[in-house]
């Protein structure tokens, strides 16, 4: 099977409703509220722009013909919904133009929609403005993926340039840059080197949701890799390490999120919006584009609704929230040694 393939089909595999860190962070219930349903305002700011939403779809698929048609059903639910929405890494297409519509046809869908495109830090400025051109995108994603990339038996063993190509790449181009994590979490040193290095946005990625270092172990022949099978942060000790650096860095949270109170609770943390990328998956390749759009829809409902019961009028509102965290991000909080 195309690694792209076997990417999507063992994140399905490994698709399921699993304990994340979220468990442990808990709102203390308010019982007055002051809300009403019609006043709840969801909307949030990312990269100086005004969202709806949030959430967004995060980056996936691309490079062969069936993540062609998964990246067409995900740009339809972001076409209807008004999501943001990231395609996977473009870097197949940057190397073989003949896969490059597995990619495009996500603009030829959504041609108004705000599309970042997405490639690992590995690639260069010269290769961020040709994914840029390719997608005309609205902001750009640089991914760190290094555990991925080391249990992967023809991922990179170079990773010298990364830093360097991070620098040129914010400097270089004329549209927004995130660096995000692939489901391994960051820590407060990752973070604040970054934001040291110019980066303004950073979505933290934390585990409880995709593993890749299973999904590329589960390529290989003799699975030695199983031991990496618990590497990394969750998405909330992830949310916690980023607390000192909240005024200078717009945060977002991913990383098996999975429902509104992942959401809440990621917003609640201090993240200005939320990223999906399996649950989305899931959602187009076992219910369908339309079933899809209304779980975006019943998604805005409920957090509205549970907004309401937290008293909250607006995202903002969420960071006054009182919570309890106990539980492994509590032990992580106590026992963490910041140098
Ligand atoms: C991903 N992810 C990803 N990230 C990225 O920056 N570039 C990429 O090319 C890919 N490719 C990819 C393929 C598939 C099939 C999945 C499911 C995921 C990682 C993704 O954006 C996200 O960081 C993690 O998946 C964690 O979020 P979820 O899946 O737990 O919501």
């Amino acid at each position: 099977m195309n690694r792209k393939d076997a990417h999507v089909h063992n994140a399905i595999m490994q698709y399921s409703e699993k304990e994340t860190d979220f468990e442990s962070i808990r709102f203390v219930h308010p019982s007055l509220s002051h809300q009403e349903f019609n006043s709840i305002d969801l909307s949030t700011t990312i990269f100086d722009r005004k969202f709806d939403r949030p959430f967004y779809i995060n980056a996936m698929s691309g490079g062969s013909a069936w993540t062609k048609k998964i990246n067409a059903m995900l740009a339809e639910v972001a076409r209807e919904t008004h999501l943001p929405m990231a395609p996977g890494s473009v870097s197949a297409a940057l190397k073989d133009p003949s896969v490059a519509d597995s990619y495009t046809v996500i603009r030829d869908v959504n041609p108004n929609g705000f599309i970042m495109a997405n490639l690992g830090a590995d690639k260069t400025l010269e290769d961020a403005k040709r994914a840029v051109d390719l997608l005309e995108a609205d902001a750009f994603q640089i991914h760190l993926n290094t555990p991925q990339e080391i249990v992967m038996p023809e991922g990179d063993r170079d990773f010298r340039k990364l830093e360097d190509n991070i620098v040129s790449i914010v400097e270089g181009l004329d549209i927004p840059v995130m660096v995000k994590e692939t489901g391994f979490g960051m820590s407060y040193q990752t973070m604040h080197h970054l934001q040291s290095l110019g980066v303004r946005t950073i979505d933290v990625s934390g585990t409880g949701g995709t593993n890749f270092a299973d999904i590329e172990n589960a390529r290989r022949e003799n699975k030695e890799f199983a031991y990496m099978t618990d590497w990394g942060q969750s998405t909330a000790i992830s949310l916690l390490e980023a607390q000192p650096l909240m005024n200078q860095t717009t945060i977002l949270a991913s990383g098996g999120v999975k429902n509104p109170m992942h959401i809440l609770k990621s917003l609640a943390l201090g993240a200005s919006a939320v990223g999906m990328s399996v649950q989305f998956l899931h959602g187009v390749l076992t219910k369908g584009v339309p079933a899809t759009i209304k779980m975006v829809e019943e998604y805005d409902e409920q957090l509205r609704l549970l907004m309401m019961v937290l008293d909250c009028q607006n995202i903002d509102d969420l960071l006054n929230t009182d919570l309890i965290i106990s539980g492994k991000p509590a032990e992580w909080s106590r026992l963490r040694r910041i140098n």
